[in-house]
């Protein structure tokens, strides 16, 4: 039992927990942020009421650690996002990315569309995602009407397309507020009133994403360390997670990207983050500051 005094974390203790936390989710800490490590894992000894860091590594390993593990994971991750992050990125996506998308499902009749934000923390970013999408689809059809009536009243996505945003990622607690979809009005300052007066209900003093915007989204838990993860994506974005990863897991992560995407699917990193000298399977376009990757096609 705790004896009230936080134990002294050796390095050997250190190491055992960091290699642990990597070989379970991927994260990397390094130099610069081991101290918060440090500071999370004394945190997590003391909720837990143990006296030795090497008793708390022996729970986490134990079948009955699962949950803790999983605890000490949500504490150490960084869930800073906003709505509308990167808008120059997100004026490629929508301008260059997506024209170039439906174009080219149109010709071959294939009307749906599927797109995975992996680590999507609180929402934001695959609620704008779906938002700038359904934008996209109406404009679309506008200029391309499809010859059958469309329903009244009219759906956000015109049919015949079929729009799917997945998201996930390996914390609980943020999928929970992400699904809530309930934002104050600090949350909201990256989203201009045409948005909110579009896709949003007022409660109160939070904003809410209205029902037919939550509809198109489906939140999920899925670690980006794991094998098993959704396929056949059209896009991908990934922004702000693979920065936490060193260079190894950087790769494999990659690796795996390129398997869940559809032929000529693209990925998009965070600002900070880049493909460049990790992979040659996929092609960097830019335009105005924004970036993306292309999944390259190998041709026998
Ligand atoms: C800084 S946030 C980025 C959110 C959003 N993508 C953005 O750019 O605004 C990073 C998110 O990645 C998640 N994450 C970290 N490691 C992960 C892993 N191994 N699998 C899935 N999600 C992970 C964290 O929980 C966190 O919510």
């Amino acid at each position: 039992m705790s004896t009230g005094e936080a134990p002294a974390l050796t390095d050997a203790e250190l190491r055992l927990l960091q290699a642990l936390v990597y070989q379970e989710c991927g994260m990397h800490f390094d130099e610069r942020r081991i101290t918060f490590l440090q500071d999370r894992l004394q945190r997590r000894l003391k909720e837990c009421g143990l006296d030795s860091f090497y008793g708390y590594y022996r729970l986490l390993i134990s079948q009955q650690g699962k949950q803790e593990l999983a605890r000490l994971v949500e504490n150490l991750t960084v869930n800073e996002t906003s709505f509308f992050r990167n808008k120059a990125q997100l004026d490629l996506f929508q301008n260059e990315v997506l024209e170039e998308l439906l174009g080219r499902k149109r010709e071959r009749r294939d009307h749906s569309l599927r797109i995975w934000s992996a680590g999507c923390s609180s929402g934001q970013e695959p609620y704008t995602l779906a938002m700038l999408v359904a934008d996209s689809l109406s404009y679309h059809n506008l200029r391309h009407p499809f010859p059958s009536p469309s329903p009244l009243p009219k759906p956000l996505v015109p049919p015949p397309w079929h729009l799917e945003i997945l998201a996930s990622d390996i914390s609980y607690s943020v999928l929970r507020t992400a699904e809530e979809g309930s934002y104050t009005e600090a949350q909201m300052s990256p989203v201009d009133y045409g948005f909110r007066l579009r896709y949003f209900d007022k409660a109160g003093a939070h904003y809410v994403i209205k029902k037919t915007v939550k509809e198109l989204v489906h939140f999920d838990f899925h670690n980006l360390k794991t094998e098993y993860l959704p396929q056949r994506n059209d896009i991908i974005f990934c922004r702000n997670v693979m920065m936490y990863f060193d260079e190894a897991e950087q790769r494999r992560l990659i690796e795996k990207f390129y398997r869940c995407l559809n032929p000529n699917g693209y990925i998009f990193v965070g600002h900070a983050e880049s493909l460049l000298g990790l992979t040659q399977k996929f092609q960097m376009l830019h335009s105005n500051s924004g970036t993306a990757y292309r999944r390259v096609e190998v041709t026998m």
